[in-house]
């Protein structure tokens, strides 16, 4: 079976030819930079960009795979979470591509992707407890198949990567922070700055980053480190400390929630997917939890791509899924959750 999955949910513009489970070829359009001179995304601009990135890149990514029209059996794309905006490109071009071709579509759970895509690895054999932890989501499922899913927990207010991006906006990083708070963390002393963790050893499944986020900006208010109140941002080894320190109340604050789903589920199998999967202070704190089999997914595919489309939208179709050509985006993944009759078990 050769599939199309196209990704448009975002900021990234992402395709990938996957036949019989190899992948092909796989292109991504970045409009990152583009955003970042407004510390952020802007639903407007990310659309127009996808609209025109998206056929010049999936006829590039055809041709790198050697794949024709004709040769597709199936297209899968990102239905949501997501800007609205965004996510209509990706839809309305996968609905006119399968029209044009008479072959299936399928539209796909962007976040239960960031999961899916183990299986392009070899990994993710059922059932696994999987950690999303993306700039929009940081949730806890567990995973008994391509259409088992149930909801553990998720954060309560910010996402882990909103918290790195917003925390890195503070001292005046570009948008976004993320990786560069890593790559500062690995020079810097963790315990430099005392930061909470924000309902770490509350004995349920719900993470929060918002009280974190707060208490970053408290440290920079008092000492005249922040900027926006005509403070000077640290630098240099304070800078350093400061993303060592936050970086290990994120990681800590997420880690006990894993161990805690993982020995109530009675699982042992762990996937951790999304953005900051790719960060290595959560790679290592939970690499090394005791009697727990982790796999991480690949920093390339723990960014937005289109094979985590591919990959979830075959495996759903196999499974029996079906979607017609009036399938809508939905943007929020509560709704989206519903819609697909995952089980929401949040406690
Ligand atoms: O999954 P993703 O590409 O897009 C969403 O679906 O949100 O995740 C992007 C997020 C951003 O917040 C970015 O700062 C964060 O992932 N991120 C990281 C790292 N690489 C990306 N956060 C921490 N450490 C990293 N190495
Ligand atoms: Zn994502």
């Amino acid at each position: 079976m050769v599939v199309l999955g196209i990704e448009t949910s975002c900021d990234e513009t992402a395709v990938a030819v996957v036949a019989d489970g190899v992948v092909r070829a796989e292109e991504v359009a970045s409009q990152v930079a583009e955003h970042a001179a407004y510390g952020g995304v802007v639903p407007e601009l990310a659309s127009r960009r996808h609209l025109e990135a998206i056929d010049p890149l999936v006829t590039t990514c055809l041709a790198d795979a050697g794949v024709a029209l004709a040769d597709l059996d199936l297209i899968a794309v990102t239905r949501g979470p997501g800007l609205l905006v965004a996510l209509l490109v990706g839809v309305q071009y996968a609905k006119g591509l399968a029209a044009g071709l008479s072959i299936p579509l399928i539209g796909v759970n962007h976040c239960l992707a960031h999961l899916y895509v183990a299986v392009a690895e070899g990994g993710g054999a059922y059932p696994y407890l999987g950690l999303v932890v993306s700039g929009g989501h940081t949730h806890l499922f567990r995973v008994d198949g391509p259409v088992e899913f149930t909801l553990l927990g998720h954060t309560v207010d910010d996402a882990a990567g909103e918290a790195f991006d917003k925390v890195g906006k503070m001292v005046g990083l570009p948008y976004p922070a993320g990786p560069e708070i890593d790559c500062l963390a690995a020079a810097g002393d963790a315990t430099a700055v005392a930061l909470p963790r924000p309902m770490a050893r509350r004995d349920n499944l719900l993470l929060s980053f918002s009280g974190l986020k707060t208490a970053v900006r408290t440290h920079l208010e008092r000492n005249g480190q922040l900027p926006e109140t005509g403070g000077v941002p640290p630098a240099g080894r304070a800078l350093a400390d400061l993303c060592a320190s936050f970086q290990q109340a994120v990681v800590e604050t997420i880690a006990p929630k894993v161990a805690r789903a993982a020995a109530r589920e009675g699982l042992t199998r762990v996937v951790v997917g999304g953005g900051v999967a790719a960060n290595r202070g959560l790679r290592a704190a939970l690499g090394a939890l005791p009697g727990l089999d982790v796999h991480f997914i690949r920093p390339a595919w723990c960014a937005d791509n289109g094979v985590m489309v591919a990959t979830l939208g075959e495996a759903r179709f196999r499974a029996g899924v079906r979607h017609d050509l009036d399938l809508a985006p939905i943007p929020g993944l509560a709704p989206l959750l519903v819609d697909e009759g995952v089980v929401q078990d949040p406690a």
